[in-house]
């Protein structure tokens, strides 16, 4: 028995909520550790829909702790609102279903604010964010002025850094043509919500460190991808926090070896949403129809999902970069009844081949994908549960990604609901 890493191996949108949940049935603990409010996560669990941003998937099943690990940039505003929206459909949100680390630090209306503002400014990179403030919330704990969790239990010494913090981000302000923030009014703000998180908040590394010596079974759960890693992704196209695996021992407080396998979420086609390269990007009919029947519409933003071929050289390069075991296929129904299906297997980039993704934008805006074509299936995929279930072309489609990506494919998915897998390797059991 080992725990188990689940991240998302393209640029978020793979299908992660459904492959957590259905580890999470295994699972005692659940922990977040990166990124925000900025994820989607829809889970489908007989035939009831659950959309869960910030709150780790866990939350949904009774007797489960989920954990909001130190990595994780947390507006407080936004939590109580998806615990109140979950709570509406039945779920009870307590202490002892959710832990929040102490030394997580907060998105506050600057951070969201700064984040549109820049978004909507006609200077600077768009990078098409979710608006949520996650890249100054970020920005500000790298630069040692963020409010953490913890400041909210101390409200004697709250003021001084609101204080400290509103120097920087009213300079800013200032520059930008907008209103500065009174650093009273923001402290009552904080104050008011501090007994709200209070009794969630913990020494997570202590109680995860317990979980692990009491023999409980940890599964860490990624958000975005590792295309949207601020490291490896495609730069500067990217969200503010590392997507890797290993950021699941950073962002929770335990040390590398906390992971015993990773298991990668591909989809069976490719999805971006935001600006940034796509080097198999499709803006026809085909993406068109990718797109509709695979219902590509974000989930926290609402925004219809850039839509393309799938990409073997760069989800081999992310299995690679992220320390990925093995991989959980999904949404291979989508591309039920396609005549021919393109693989990509290289770049060309102004006449040279290249195996891999390189890292400067002008080269990737210039890549030519060099397609493998596969013949298509005609029967039906959804709810397949064996491969006996799948068409002969189906198979053939999972076995040669799985060559092309170099890594086994553990799971396939074939439908939104939770029992629809085809299971060849339980990832717990290593
Ligand atoms: P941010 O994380 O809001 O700063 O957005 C940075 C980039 O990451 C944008 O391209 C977003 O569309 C993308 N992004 C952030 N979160 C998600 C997600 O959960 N799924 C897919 N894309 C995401």
């Amino acid at each position: 028995m080992t725990d188990v890493a689940v991240i998302g191996v393209q640029w978020g949108d793979e299908g992660k909520g459904k492959i957590v949940d259905w580890l999470s049935a295994r699972a005692d603990v659940v922990v977040r550790f990166q990124g925000g409010h900025n994820a989607g996560h829809t889970l489908v669990i007989d035939g009831k829909v659950y959309k869960l941003s910030l709150l780790p998937s866990g939350v949904v099943r009774e007797g489960r702790l989920g954990v909001i690990g130190s990595g994780v940039v947390v507006d407080p505003w936004a939590l109580f609102a998806e615990i109140a929206r979950i709570e509406d459909q039945g779920v009870h949100v307590t202490p002892a279903s959710l832990a929040i680390a102490e030394n997580a630090c907060l998105i506050l209306p600057v951070h969201s604010e700064l984040d549109a503002m820049r978004e909507g400014a006609a200077t600077g990179t768009k990078i098409g964010t979710t608006k949520r403030g996650i890249g100054p919330a970020y920005e500000d704990r790298a630069g040692r002025r963020a409010i953490r969790v913890v400041d909210l239990l101390h409200t004697d010494t709250l003021a001084g850094k609101v204080e400290n913090l509103l120097v920087h981000h009213n300079a800013i302000r200032r520059g930008l043509g907008a209103a500065e923030v009174d650093a009273a009014a923001l402290t009552e703000k904080l104050k008011e919500i501090a007994p709200k998180i209070a009794p969630f908040v913990k020494p997570v590394w202590k109680l995860l460190d317990e979980a692990r010596k009491a023999g409980k079974r940890i599964l860490f759960e990624g958000a975005q991808g590792v295309l949207l890693d601020v490291d490896h992704g495609t730069y500067p196209y990217v969200t503010s926090s590392n997507t890797v695996a290993g950021q699941a021992a950073t962002g929770s407080g335990l040390g590398p070896r906390a992971v015993g396998y990773v298991l990668g979420i591909v989809k069976a086609y490719t999805t971006r949403v935001g600006e940034g390269p796509f080097p198999t990007e499709l803006v026809d009919a085909i993406g068109e129809k990718i797109g509709a029947r695979g219902h590509e519409f974000g989930t926290v933003t609402g925004r219809k999902r850039r839509c393309g071929w799938f990409d073997a050289t760069l989800v081999r390069q992310s299995l690679k970069v992220a320390g990925v075991d093995g991989v959980a296929l999904t949404k291979l129904d989508v591309l039920d009844g396609f005549e021919t299906l393109n693989v990509c297997v290289g770049y060309d980039i102004d006449g040279a081949r290249f195996d891999y993704l390189p890292a400067g934008i002008d080269a990737q805006s210039r890549i030519k994908p060099v397609y493998e074509t596969m013949e298509g299936w005609k029967g039906s995929t959804v709810g397949a549960r064996s491969w006996a279930q799948l068409p002969a072309e189906a198979v053939k489609y999972v076995r040669r990604i799985e060559e092309l990506i170099e890594r086994p494919v553990a799971l396939v998915s074939t439908s939104p609901e939770r029992d629809d897998v085809i299971l060849m390797k339980d990832p717990f059991e290593n």
